[in-house]
This record gives structure tokens, C-alpha cells and sequence, in this order.
């Protein structure tokens, strides 16, 4: 195989290889968001979701949830709770935490935080994190300061003396008199960066550690919504949180594995914090917004085009929420939040999965909107959710011709599919839209289900298609794994990239595939031939070859679909000088393998080095194996 770095394929994007977030499978509550409460505002469907009332001490009518309506629309429910001479452990409430229960480490540190309303002043607070066998792990008592009759907010710290993956917060009310009470919420204080209130730390850290070049948020189909009402709404997400209206979850109403109908956005994680993210593991911000149309897989409404105004208003008002100064209305609503320095986003999706003429009509008058204001902004568009069908060709062809920036192309496929379309954009048009690969897995058909579809067939299918989507960074720019996040206890997709439950995180092989394309993608694509061709297959191998100019490294990827080791030479030309030896890097397994809360490390990279002969190196290849060298050279 001759490797020519002196021959460029074309420039690798920067923001080649990133990440896909979307709050399914508990992604988002219950997931990366690490409040520990589930309803703390009482707003889901039924206001008790989450919640149990317990003690000899309470009668009917004691605990009562009041709809204020007018006085606060976004979060008009609260609890009130009128006591009578209730000790501590006669009268309270105890709430289960998201899938599975609360997740409570022994010597960490807890805030749990209430707004609260004194009408009769005399209750005191007995906060108790409780394991399965009731014992208490950690405790305090918190007795409401104001007396004013406004809500206030107040706060109480503990630390847990032990460890449960499955525990629950009680709250005991002592003494007599009545005090309302809303947005009860609990969060560990090993948040991401130690912010509080913040995002669970390892899952982040996962995401960090693929150097991903951009971060794709919200969604997915949930930007679309069940119906229009039930759409992504950006402005609703941003602000005091407890002013940030919930609404149903369109990832709790369908599909055979979803965990119970009690799945909500309470966006604590809104669009702030998906932008602060993104600044913080250094990806470019890329929004998804909704086009106008809800999703086609469930009502299908669509806004009239007299009446889309608004919607492309909130992606006009969204550049300047993130990147205005100060002096511009949603800049100042930015600055007032604690970012005073623009994000600089320079990428929107307008649209997820949408098709049909009447998702052309709106882009079209989208990317006229936006493009009139902020011609400098890239424009993504979706081909629905292809590929390679009639509804494809058609979109492909209109967002052609309306000269889209960059058209995002969605499959979840089988590994056979993966294996037949690694040439897949070998001839796509260098000259026109750039290739944003937005969703795509490999999916085993059969009766492996949740982590089980997350076998290295699937991830070694994928490494091999990546290869063409290195091959081509001319042409593509942008590539994510979807979905990101799983909850063992409470999904409803698979297969996904990164696994958890309350006290655990696991990278499946497929994470460890990404990772080393993310992390190892060079500067510009080199060829990487066999007799004149490159290889996309032919008898069972897929390579690709990158130069990283900054790092001063020549990188080639190899892909070994066959069922015996190969070996293969790799002739380095076009270059003066190689150092002696190389890192390479061995993933493999048998098909059938995978990673698990249990045997997280079942399948992960691993690194030895291999002397060059001069410009020349010898590489095994393992059956079934994605193998990496990375040389340096000056
Ligand atoms: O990734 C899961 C879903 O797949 C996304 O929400 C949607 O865009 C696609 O259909």
C-alpha cells in the first residue's frame, strides 16, 4: 500500500468527526444534566410522577398541589404542605430519582436547593438521601429563613457517609404551619468543571476526551416535536430555571423499549449551557432548529408559510443570542447570563429529518432570511432520513440546486450496508455542498437488543465506512455517531455510542472507534493506494491516510473485515524524513464482542510500537481488526 502524503486528497475540516446529543435514552434528565430529582416543579403530566407521600401525619388535603396559572405560566404548579404537629419521620415526601433510583457516592458532597413561601411559619425540613434497606446515607435539616410571605430560595448541603447506586430523598416535615414549595431539587457536587447545578462530570469527560470538532444539539427528532406545540423551542430553554417551561419528552411516547411514560425536558440543560459545553470541550456549537414542521413520523403538522415568520425569527434571534454584544437584545440576554464575550457560532441546521416540497418551501425562505443578515453563517439542511430513496434524490437534488452550504445526510444501516458504501462519496461533487454525515450507526437486525447491538461487528463496519469518510474530507466536513447516550435502566434506541446507569459510564466499541478517528484526523487526507486504487473493500481491507502538518505525523487507518490476520506493507512517499518506529494501534475482537458496565475494557485500543524498515513498515492485521499507525516524521 503506497502511502503519498505528497499527494493531498484535500484539506480535513476542522470540525471533521463530532458529537450528536440528543435527550433520548435519558441523555439529558436522568443523564448529562445531574439534577437527582425527577419533577422537582411538579409540572409532569401527572404532578406526583417521581413522588410518594408518606407518614402517619398526613391526611387528606395536607399536601396539596396549587396551580398559580397566570402568576408564573412556565411553572405554575406548587406543593403545599399544612402540617399539625407532625415529628420528624410522621409527614413527608420521598421522590425515586430518574431510571433506577438515586446514585449517592460515599464522601460526596449534596446540595439540595428549594424555592419556598412561608404562609404559616413553624415547619422545619428533614432532608434524608435513604438506601433500598432505608438506612440513611446522608442528612440535614433546613429551616426556612424568610418569613415574608414571598418565595425565597434557600439551600443545605450534606455529605453521604456511604455508597447506594439505588437510593431516594425523603423529606420529613416537623412541627405545624403551612409552607409551599416548588423546584425541589438535589445535584452532587462533582459536577463538569464543579459548576453548580451542573452536568454530570464522566459523561462529559467522555465527550471531552474525543477532541469532537463540533457538538450537534438538541436533537434529533425531538426538535421536530410530536406536534408543533411540542417543538424545540430555544428561547424557552435560557433564563432563571425556574422559568424554563418543561414540556413532555417526544422520546416518551413511542417505541417498544421505553422505560415508563414519565420522560420530560425540564431544560435545566438549555441552550446556554449547550453553547457553554461546546465552548469547553473546544467543539464549534452546531443548533438544530425546527423548519416549521413537526415530526413526520408522528403528526406532521406544518406551519402555514404565511405564518413561519416567527420560527425564522427565533434562528435570526439565536445568532444573536450567540453572537451579539451587549448592546443587541438577545447579545444583552447572553451577557446577562454570565457569557459577556460572544460564542461565535458559526453553524445552523434548519431542520431534522424533514422531506417532502413542503420542507423545501421553508428551507428556501429560511436561507433567505438568514443568509441576508448573516451570510457567513453555514446553513445545514437535511435530506430526510435516507438515504439512497426517491425522497432522497429529490431532496439532495432541490438543496443542490438552492445552493445549500451543507446537507446532512442520515443512515442507520446494517454492517453489510456499512462494508458496500465505504466508496460512498468518492464521486460526490467536490465543488458544490459539503457533506455533513449528521446520523448513522450500524444496526444488527435480530434479537440482540440495548447494549447488545453494540457488538465490534457494528463498530468495525462503521471504522470501515470512516475510512471513506476520511478518504473524501474534500467533500465531507462533518460526521456523528447517533445516538450519543443510553441509560441501561431506561432506554429507548440502541444501539448508542456511550452506556450509564446511576454510578457507571462505559465506552462501547464503537466509542473507542470514533475516538480514534476524532482524535487522530490529521490536516489533509493522503493517498493511500493498492495498485493504483484505493482501497474501499476489495478483498476485505479499507484504508485511509492523513498527514497532521501541525503535529508533524502521517497517520494511515486500517480496516481488516476478513476472518484470518492479513499482512500488509505500507510504503511511506513524499516524504524527506520518518522517524525509526511508530505508535500503532489495535482494535479487535470477535463480532460477537462487546463492552458492558460490567467489562467496560472488553474491547478498547491497544498500543505497541513497530520499527520502520526505512520508509516502509510491515503491519499485521488480526482478523476482523482496525488497525492505526502513526508515524512522525520532520
Ligand atoms: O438518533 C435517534 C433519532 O434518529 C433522531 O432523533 C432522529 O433524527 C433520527 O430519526
Amino acid at each position: 500500500i503506497v502511502v503519498n502524503a505528497a499527494k493531498s486528497e484535500g484539506k480535513v475540516s476542522p470540525t471533521m468527526w463530532g458529537v450528536f446529543f440528543e435527550d433520548i435514552n435519558m441523555g439529558a434528565d436522568g443523564g448529562i444534566y445531574a439534577e437527582m430529582v425527577k419533577n422537582r416543579s411538579f409540572e409532569f403530566l401527572k404532578p406526583l410522577m417521581g413522588w410518594s407521600v408518606q407518614g402517619k401525619k398526613i391526611g387528606e388535603g395536607d399536601l396539596l398541589i396549587l396551580n398559580r396559572q397566570g402568576a408564573n405560566l412556565a411553572n405554575p404548579r406548587f406543593l403545599r404542605a399544612a402540617i399539625k404537629g407532625a415529628a420528624k419521620g410522621e409527614a413527608g415526601m420521598s421522590n425515586e430519582g430518574f431510571k433506577g433510583g438515586m446514585g449517592v457516592k460515599k464522601g460526596l458532597k449534596y446540595d439540595f436547593s428549594l424555592m419556598y413561601r412561608q404562609q404559616s411559619p413553624g415547619i422545619t425540613l428533614h432532608v434524608e438521601l435513604v438506601d433500598g434497606q432505608n438506612k440513611v446515607l446522608a442528612a440535614g435539616s433546613l429551616k426556612p429563613a424568610d418569613a415574608s410571605g414571598e418565595w425565597k430560595s434557600q439551600e443545605l448541603s450534606f455529605i453521604a457517609d456511604a455508597t447506594a447506586a439505588k437510593a431516594r430523598m425523603n423529606i420529613w416535615f416537623e412541627g405545624s404551619g403551612v409552607l409551599d414549595m416548588d423546584m425541589i431539587s438535589l445535584f452532587p457536587t462533582d459536577t463538569w468543571k464543579g459548576r453548580k447545578k451542573g452536568m454530570r462530570a464522566d459523561m462529559i469527560q467522555m465527550l471531552a476526551d474525543m477532541k469532537p470538532g463540533f457538538i450537534r444539539f438538541p436533537g434529533g427528532c425531538i426538535v421536530e416535536g410530536i406536534d408543533l406545540a411540542n417543538r424545540y423551542q430555544w428561547k424557552k430553554t435560557i433564563g432563571p430555571i425556574e422559568e424554563r417551561q418543561l414540556i413532555v419528552n417526544r422520546w416518551n411516547v413511542e417505541f417498544e423499549h421505553r422505560p415508563s411514560p414519565d420522560y420530560f425536558q425540564t431544560f435545566g440543560l438549555g441552550f446556554f449551557e449547550y453553547f457553554q459545553l461546546a465552548e469547553d470541550i473546544g467543539a464549534e456549537a452546531l443548533p438544530i432548529l425546527n423548519c416549521g414542521m413537526a415530526c413526520q413520523f408522528n403528526t406532521a403538522e406544518v406551519v402555514p408559510l404565511d405564518q413561519l415568520d416567527p420560527y425564522i425569527q427565533d434562528a435570526l434571534d439565536l445568532i444573536e443570542f450567540a453572537n451579539g454584544d451587549a448592546s443587541t437584545e438577545w447579545g444583552k440576554v447572553r451577557a446577562g447570563m454570565g457569557h459577556a464575550e460572544p460564542f461565535n457560532m458559526k453553524y445552523l441546521g434548519v431542520g431534522n429529518e424533514n422531506w417532502g416540497p413542503q420542507y423545501i418551501e421553508r428551507a428556501k425562505a429560511f436561507q433567505q432570511a438568514i443568509k441576508a443578515k448573516y451570510p457567513a453563517i453555514n446553513l445545514i439542511f437535511s435530506s430526510g432520513t435516507g438515504p439512497d430513496n426517491d425522497e432522497f434524490r429529490y431532496l439532495d437534488k432541490e438543496l443542490r440546486s438552492m445552493k445549500a452550504d451543507i446537507i446532512d445526510e442520515h443512515y442507520y444501516r446494517s454492517p453489510e450496508w456499512f462494508l458496500k458504501n465505504a466508496a460512498r462519496y468518492d464521486n460526490y461533487d467536490r465543488q458544490g455542498a459539503k457533506i455533513f454525515a449528521g446520523e448513522y450507526a450500524a444496526h444488527i437486525k435480530g434479537n440482540a437488543i440495548g447494549s447488545n447491538r453494540n457488538i465490534w461487528q457494528a463498530a468495525l463496519a462503521e471504522a470501515a465506512f470512516m475510512t471513506g469518510l476520511e478518504r473524501n474530507a474534500a467533500v465531507v466536513n462533518m460526521a456523528s455517531y447517533a445516538p450519543l447516550f443510553a441509560n441501561t435502566e431506561g432506554w429507548q434506541w440502541a444501539p448508542d455510542l456511550i452506556w450509564v446507569d446511576n454510578m457507571n459510564i462505559y465506552g462501547t466499541p464503537n466509542y473507542y472507534v470514533q475516538k480514534l478517528f476524532s482524535t487522530n484526523k490529521g490536516t489533509q487526507v493522503s493517498t493511500a493506494l493498492l495498485d493504483g486504487k484505493a482501497l474501499s473493500g476489495q478483498d476485505g481491507l479499507y484504508v485511509s491516510a492523513v498527514l497532521d502538518e501541525l503535529k508533524k505525523e502521517v497517520i494511515v487507518k486500517l480496516v481488516n473485515t476478513n476472518e484470518t490476520e492479513r499482512t500488509k506493507q505500507v510504503n511511506f512517499e513524499g516524504i524527506k524524513k520518518l522517524a525509526a518506529s511508530g505508535k500503532l494501534t489495535t482494535v479487535k475482537g470477535d463480532l460477537t464482542d462487546q463492552n458492558s458496565i460490567e467489562k467496560p475494557s472488553n474491547i478498547v485500543p491497544a498500543e505497541s510500537m513497530l520499527k520502520l524498515k526505512g520508509k516502509n513498515a510491515v503491519i499485521k492485521m488480526p482478523a476482523n481488526s482496525f488497525v492505526m499507525l502513526k508515524v512522525s516524521y520532520k
